[in-house]
């Protein structure tokens, strides 16, 4: 019977589940995809009541947003990519659900049932952020499979860089990704950024496999860019990517992504801003192309390659001091490095209450083919640098009214989490 079911269904079975917030945990956007064309595809959900289950909350979404979308390799290979919103969900609620592929009119091919929580009447709640991680050597994904079914974090922050790469092997090292992350992206709304890995055919493996992201609510033009308002909370996704090689478009692409990011920061009302992008501003060690000229350019714009002086965008160090976010979250570099409160290449602080600037954390060592970066823990650093540590490990973040606490955590190869790297707290007057 395995192998009718398998022969009758693989196709259209669903696949690569995950899902993604929309403004305030109001609401989750599901994505998944099939080999085949289906008829239509549906969301079921439903609250979990600790001793009943009533039929009368469960809840069906049918139809679909779906993309047929090729990969950009030899093989032009086909996938359906299939989106699907809920309701307005309850706030403080485990819900579960599953989707499904409708398939020759009536037949009705289900994904596993998973869990996620919406956010409870507290000011307080935690995320989980990680960068650089692919299916070799994926150290922490063991750990945050764990974490995903805890129901203690109430999102994911993924800093690019995600499956070395999405669109590898005419796509199929995507497919093999997101099914191995399925377990965590299905549980913990996924809030993700391009990274350099992401790139291939004009970032459409990104564009098309993350379109589910809250750009539209956003005002942005594309899933590249996209902000989303939770409890004190502004959190902002920026391509960095956007400043380098863009086949000649880099300039404008760097004035839509600056000219956006002044406006969503402009109106926002909440009290914390941490913004994720993918490569650094900052990094050691000193001689380093990504901590050189690469990281000059994200800080202050795109040179001109005639007089390799004059400045032609914007850089975005000077719209982070402007708007006063509080963190900027990447990775790119493959291990853990906290600044100071930074601007211009120097600390302008070394406490963190009431900074004069943003801080910045790379979280870039979540575990990759390559392992981590070879750096030198002992050797001298700027005197931004405030810890630097090269080894696997993952971030969390605290969110309350009153502080933002951010800890590096190390991951284990056995799969568990081992010390605690890192702990610093921000904490600023109204
Ligand atoms: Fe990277």
């Amino acid at each position: 019977m395995a192998g009718n079911w398998n022969r009758t269904y693989e196709h259209v079975e669903p696949q690569q589940v995950h899902l993604t917030w929309l403004s305030e945990g109001s609401a989750i956007r599901v994505q998944f995809v099939t080999t085949d064309k289906i008829d239509q595809a549906q969301l079921v959900y439903w609250p979990v009541h600790k001793k009943t289950k009533r039929n009368t909350e469960i809840i069906t979404v049918s139809g679909d947003e779906c993309t047929p979308f090729v990969d950009g390799g030899a093989a032009k290979r086909l996938m359906h990519i299939h989106s699907l919103k809920s309701n307005d969900l309850s706030k403080g609620t485990v819900y579960e659900y599953k989707v499904g592929s409708i398939h020759n009119g009536t037949t009705t091919v289900w994904s596993p049932v998973y869990q996620f929580h919406t956010p409870d009447t507290t000011p307080e709640f935690k995320f989980v952020a990680a960068a650089d991680m692919g299916v070799v050597n994926a150290v922490s994904m063991p750990i945050l499979k764990t974490i995903a079914k805890e129901q203690k974090y109430d999102f994911m922050t993924f800093m690019g860089d995600q499956a070395y790469d999405l669109a590898d092997m005419n796509g199929t090292k995507g497919d093999e990704y997101m099914n191995f992350a399925q377990d965590v992206y299905a549980r913990l709304p996924l809030m993700t950024t391009p990274g350099n890995h992401e790139s291939a055919y004009n970032f459409s493996h990104y564009l098309n496999r993350f379109s589910h992201l809250p750009y539209q609510e956003s005002a942005s033009p594309s899933p590249l860019l996209y902000s989303l308002d939770y409890k004190s909370l502004h959190l902002v996704s920026i391509s960095t990517e956007a400043f380098f090689e863009q086949d000649g478009t880099e300039v404008d692409q760097v004035h839509t992504l600056v000219n956006w990011l002044e406006q969503d920061l402009d109106k926002h009302q909440q009290k914390w801003v941490v913004v994720i992008g993918h490569r650094p501003l900052y990094c050691s060690p000193a001689d380093d192309k990504d901590c050189t000229y690469k990281a000059d350019t994200l800080r202050n714009g795109i040179v001109s390659k005639q007089d390799n002086k004059t400045r032609l965008t914007p850089g975005l160090e000077e719209v982070f001091v402007k708007h006063k976010i509080d963190l900027y979250l990447c990775g790119h570099r493959h291990n853990y490095e906290r600044s100071y409160p930074m601007a211009n290449n120097q600390a302008l602080s070394k406490v963190y209450h009431n900074p004069p600037s943003f801080y910045q954390v790379i979280s870039g060592n979540a575990g990759n083919f390559d392992g981590p970066d070879p750096v030198d823990e002992a050797a001298p650093r700027a005197d931004w640098s405030a810890v630097l540590y090269r080894g696997y490990g993952f971030t969390t973040v605290e969110v309350a009214p009153e502080a933002l606490e951010l800890v590096h955590w190390e991951s284990k190869q056995d799969g568990t989490i081992g010390r605690e790297i890192d702990r610093v707290r921000l904490t600023k007057d109204a």
